[in-house]
């Protein structure tokens, strides 16, 4: 399988949100990320239900949902009826994962499950038959604009054997300070979608930055 690229909206320009969405539709990028933030699990707030619904309309791509925040249970439904494609929680939040993930299926989404950096992937091994999609967090969820944190790429080969063994579906995506410094190595090790907001939206040309990723040879 090809390698999949999920541009953050995060870095988009909210002011002409319209424009971004257009150039992610007319790219070749797969997915659009959406970061959605509480300020509760992470010290920031970002966007909600409105603004997703908004993109959808427009969206010609699935959207890759990233929920960092408490209690995901009580939304499910919700995000399904603004159009989540896949929806991603972080183990660090969900004292019932197996539960969260059945309902996500329920709810006729895709099921991720996100680790920050200081979580071992060993904790998802009697989880991993049952869900679609790793978030690997490469920098401290909140912000961003981050720099790559190197532990990653270990995390990254331990996730790909136990992948390999019991789940060779699953989508390992890697989301925090991606760019041209790291991002050929995280597809060689295992990685099959990577995040990037500001390596895309910062860049003088934002389509080809995401040519440039998407091309990369593994
Ligand atoms: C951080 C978010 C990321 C962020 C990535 O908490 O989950 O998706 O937007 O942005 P960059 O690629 O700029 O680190
Ligand atoms: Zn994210």
């Amino acid at each position: 399988m090809n390698h999949i690229i999920s541009p953050s909206m995060l870095s988009a320009n909210f002011n002409n949100l319209g424009n971004d969405i257009e150039m992610i539709n007319n790219s070749q990028a797969d997915w659009f990320h959406i970061d959605v933030m509480d300020g509760v699990f992470v010290p920031n707030i970002s966007f909600g239900f409105p603004i997703i619904n908004h993109i959808k309309k427009i969206a010609k791509k699935p959207l890759d949902v990233h929920l960092m925040i408490v209690d995901p249970d009580k939304y499910i439904a919700e995000f399904k009826n603004v159009g989540a494609d896949y929806l991603t929680v972080h183990i660090e939040a969900c004292t019932h994962l197996h539960r969260t993930i059945q309902n996500i299926h329920t709810n006729g989404m895709k099921a991720g499950v996100s680790l920050n950096p200081h979580t071992p992937v060993e904790l998802l091994s009697e989880i991993i038959n049952d869900i679609d999609l790793v978030l690997l967090m490469s920098v401290n969820p909140g912000f961003g604009g981050q720099k790559f944190i190197e532990n990653t790429f270990s995390k990254i080969e331990k996730l790909r054997k136990m992948a390999d063994a019991k789940n060779k579906n699953l989508i390992i995506e890697i989301d925090g300070g991606v760019d041209n410094t790291n991002a050929e190595k995280l597809i060689k090790l295992g990685a099959n979608a990577l995040v990037a907001g500001n390596y895309i939206f910062k860049s003088e040309n934002p389509t080809k930055t995401i040519s440039n990723l998407k091309s990369l040879n593994f």
